[in-house]
């Protein structure tokens, strides 16, 4: 961690995300200021403090806007200031059309296989384009040189590379997609597909999760634009500019100090609300369609369905952390799973027993490591996801090497956890049997997978990943400024 600051002192870096690295919250005793959860900021925290950098975020719930005078540049974080938050503020119009319309309405759903239709307006398209523009101009006032390294996260700012690379022809621009990548048939759907792809080439480099989301990538380059592609090495040649298409697949941090709650402890579970005796099982994420989240519920109502001996003996924790609830397929899915829970509960639940705890909210970082800790079986049933951290937080958490991980096949984290129950959500009876598998696992078995599953992460931890982009990134930087000087 200290590595990656000291090799980056005094560089010109720029990380450029949709959410802030710190929230601002208006409470009793004024402004607030709290940490998100999620890798993304413990990942790229220790580039911009170790080089004092600056971090451009879309300023929403930052309730100071109104109450600080130079709100859109601040110092942070607030206990020891050694980087600089610039926000930029949208308006109800912009975040609508930019943020719900067209990356949560249109690119969220066209990159996920979870056969929700993307839907493209023109004039989200339109503010997504001027949202990206508006970015463009906050990073070229904030660059200290004319060659800054500027790291941009996700899909919300396909364009901005490009328009990055019109106005800073010598900076380093390094893009990471988070989320996947769809071949090229489907990604044909999107109306500005070429767009897209031409502003995402204005990168040095593009990072993917796994080697499919870049070899798809490439297959739409390939059909899409004049370019000339190198599959040895992976890079894209196009426009006179070359850009190297990389994997680097996203992780946790490692707990430096992990809570000691004491594991399995009674009044720990049964506050809770499980019975004595009873298993738990444990699913985390926040409510989105791709998520999973009503097959999963299905697979634990035909468990007790068709295996009544575990009525009164298992129960389902499920933390589903509301998220995008503007959008209409999101308000949809809550109601639902809400519905779903319920129809659960009344069918099985007795007086002393309620199968299902469903958390329709967020949990802090401090629930959610006693839940891991608590928890004989966590679930992620992803049908589509780019990695999916909570399989790694729950492997960080088990000291104990026990507990039973069943995983999606489809989210990025299997390729890393083989040891992991590797599921089909959309196969309800295999889900159901893995489910059962996993409750009766033997405590040897839990322990070999877990001790594998343990030494992957502590190893492939997130400051692995900011270090092989950073050095990737310094690599290019160096033959770039070779070249230049001819
Ligand atoms: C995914 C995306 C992130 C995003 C997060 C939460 O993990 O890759 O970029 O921040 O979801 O979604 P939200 O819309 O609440 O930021």
């Amino acid at each position: 961690r200290t590595l990656i600051g000291q090799e980056l002192a005094g560089s010109d870096v720029i990380i450029v995300s949709n959410r802030e690295p710190y929230i601002h919250s208006a409470g009793p005793d004024g402004i607030r200021c709290a940490i998100p959860a999620g890798g993304l900021v413990s990942a790229l925290e220790p580039i911009a403090r170790g080089c004092g950098g600056t971090w451009i975020a879309h300023g929403s719930g930052s309730a100071d806007r109104e109450t600080v005078d130079d709100q859109d540049r601040i110092q942070v974080p607030p206990d020891n200031p050694s980087y600089a938050l610039r926000r930029v503020w949208l308006s109800p119009e912009e975040e609508k059309g930019y943020y719900l319309g067209f990356a949560n309405e249109g690119l969220w759903p066209l990159c996920h296989n979870a056969f929700v239709r993307p839907i493209f307006r023109e004039d989200d398209w339109n503010h997504y384009k001027t949202v990206n523009a508006r970015f463009a101009d906050a990073v070229i006032e904030e660059a200290r040189t004319e060659a800054p390294i500027v790291i941009v996260q996700d899909y919300h700012f396909s364009l901005l590379p490009r328009m990055i690379r019109e106005r800073l022809p010598n900076a380093t621009i390094v893009t990471f997609w988070h989320i996947p990548w769809p071949n090229a048939e489907v990604f044909g759907i999107c109306p500005h597909a070429t767009e897209i792809l031409d502003g995402m080439l204005g990168s040095d480099i593009i990072g993917f999760q796994v080697p499919l989301f870049r070899i798809n990538f490439v297959e739409c380059i390939d059909r899409t634009l004049e370019s000339r592609i190198n599959h040895e090495n992976w890079s894209v040649r196009y426009g006179g500019k070359t850009s190297q298409v990389r994997t680097y697949p996203i992780s946790i941090a490692w707990p430096d100090q992990p809570l000691r709650t004491a594991i399995s402890s009674p009044t720990a579970r049964e506050a809770l609300g499980i019975k004595p005796g009873a298993k738990l099982i444990l699913a985390v994420g926040r409510l989105d369609y791709t998520k999973g989240i009503p097959e999963f519920l299905q697979a634990f109502e035909d468990l007790l369905t068709q295996h009544p001996e575990h009525c009164g003996r298992v129960h389902l924790y499920y933390v589903a952390a509301p998220s995008r609830g503007e959008v209409t397929s999101y308000r949809t899915l809550h109601k639902d799973c809400l519905r779903i829970s319920q129809a659960i509960n009344d069918r099985f639940g007795t007086e002393d027993y309620k199968p299902l705890l469903f958390a329709d909210r967020h949990a802090d970082r401090d629930e959610l490591s006693r839940l891991y800790r608590e928890a004989d079986v966590c679930v992620v049933p992803s049908l589509h996801d780019g990695m999916n951290l909570v399989a790694k937080e729950f492997v960080a958490e088990r000291e104990d090497e026990q507990g039973v991980l069943i995983l999606s096949r489809f989210a990025g984290a299997i390729q890393e956890l083989p040891e992991a129950l590797a599921v089909n959500p959309f196969d309800l009876s295999k889900l159901t049997a893995t489910l059962r598998a996993a409750l009766k696992m033997p405590r040897t078995e839990q322990t070999e997978r877990m001790r594998r599953m343990r030494e992957t992460v502590r190893s492939k931890n997130i400051y692995r990943w900011a270090g092989r982009l950073l050095e990737d990134a310094a690599h290019v930087r160096a033959r770039n400024q070779l070249l230049r000087r001819g």
